[in-house]
């Protein structure tokens, strides 16, 4: 059976309703046709959502999987179906249902939210520079830097505070932070018997921070408080833009680094505890766009690949290692006093050289924050529907 209403050009308006098998088909006013079937309906009847926690209350074990609509109708911007079982009515927004066709959502190409940079950014070196202050006074701002961490996943805030602690400041406009057995904020400072290489004066090669646990940090801040001693240049490099190159260029490595599950491990001697994980290099999300990137020859453990796989492991390893230190890649910076170097730590790598600790201090405070935090606030800015 079907409906034929007036024609207007309005792609919240419904041309046509029809009752398939197992769906209700609508043609739009734009022409465009959607599926909505019967039991995504009823999971998705507006009583089923709780009115202020937003959650869903309805249990789908109250209806069988036979429930149809025993009767449709429209009224203006008004679907109302009347169920088969439980004696339920349903009245669905039509633009709620437009906005959630699943036939619309699924058509749509995937859009990768990741702008790929290397050693080029360097001469708009500006574009990613932010003032601590105009971040904790004016929200739009505080946008402007989670947009540059979300597309770049690289930022430099200028003029903060030196004092101990004070990132907690401009970190709080984001949310809470990610703790960890290193404290908040962690020393990196030059110390003796140092448990970690990042608290000597030597130089770390780029990295990304805690590859050994499963979810390794999502945002990781390193607020300068002191750097006049010799050496101790920054450097930081786009680990995705060297991933995607070899997607495009180096075929097979591309799979190997993607595929080959590898070790890494912490035994920090302060720690009671063990640390071990296995994973790719490279791994990626559903819609294959990057999803992470774990590296640190620090912290990599004793690779326990297949033998007949290890030279071709190998092989990948140090050509990915090559170009992560590359100068096509990378860019070298010096952190001054009151400087956030604000980074994606499951895209970006970062590393130093190594500084004199009798020249001068230096002293850095780190933080962490999941990539959760950052994309949640940016989507509550951006009102994203969901
Ligand atoms: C770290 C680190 C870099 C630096 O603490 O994880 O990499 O510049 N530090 O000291
Ligand atoms: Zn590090």
């Amino acid at each position: 059976m079907g409906y034929t209403y007036l024609v207007v050009n309005n792609k919240y308006i419904v041309k046509k309703i029809e009752k398939k098998n197992d769906h209700l088909s609508i043609s739009w006013g734009d022409n465009f046709k959607s599926k909505y079937h019967f039991l995504w309906l009823r999971d998705n009847c507006p009583s089923a959502i709780h009115p202020t926690a937003n959650m869903r209350v309805f249990n789908i074990l109250t209806v069988s999987k036979k429930i149809f609509p025993k009767k449709i109708n429209l009224n203006q911007n008004q679907l109302d179906i009347d169920w088969s079982e439980g004696n339920h009515k349903s009245k669905f927004n039509l633009q709620w249902l437009r906005n959630h066709c699943y036939t619309e959502i699924n058509n749509k190409k995937y859009n990768s939210p990741y702008i790929f940079w290397d050693s080029n950014l360097k001469k708009n070196f500006s574009k990613i520079k932010l003032n601590h202050n105009d971040i904790i006074s004016n929200d739009s701002y505080l946008k402007k830097w989670l947009k540059l961490l979300h597309s770049h996943g690289f930022a430099i805030i200028k003029n903060g505070p030196t004092k101990k602690k004070s990132g907690f400041r401009i970190l709080k406009r984001i949310s809470h932070h990610r703790e960890t057995f290193f404290g908040t904020p962690f020393e990196v400072i030059n110390i003796p018997k140092p448990n970690n290489t990042a608290y000597t004066a030597q130089a770390l090669r780029n990295h990304t921070d805690l590859p050994y646990f499963e979810y390794a940090p999502g945002y990781q801040f390193l607020h300068c408080l002191v750097n006049n001693a010799t050496g101790g240049k920054s450097s930081v490099v786009d680990g995705f833009a060297v991933a995607n190159y070899l997607r495009k260029k180096e075929k097979k490595i591309y799979k190997l680094l993607t595929e080959t599950y590898v070790k890494f491990k912490d035994t920090d001697y302060t720690q009671k505890a063990i640390r071990v994980l296995h994973s790719p290099i490279i791994t990626l999300t559903k819609d294959n766009d990057f999803n992470d990137i774990r590296f640190s020859m620090a912290a990599m453990g004793t690779i326990d690949v297949n033998p007949k796989k290890m030279k071709k492991f190998y092989d990948a390893y140090q050509f990915f290692a090559s170009l992560l230190q590359n100068n096509k890649f990378k860019i070298d910076f010096r952190l001054e006093a009151g400087d956030i170097f604000c980074f994606n730590n499951r895209r970006v790598l970062h590393g130093r050289t190594e500084f004199d600790p009798n020249s001068g201090n230096r002293h850095l405070q780190g933080y962490y924050v999941e990539r959760d935090e950052i994309i949640a606030r940016l989507n509550y800015f951006n009102k994203v529907k969901v």
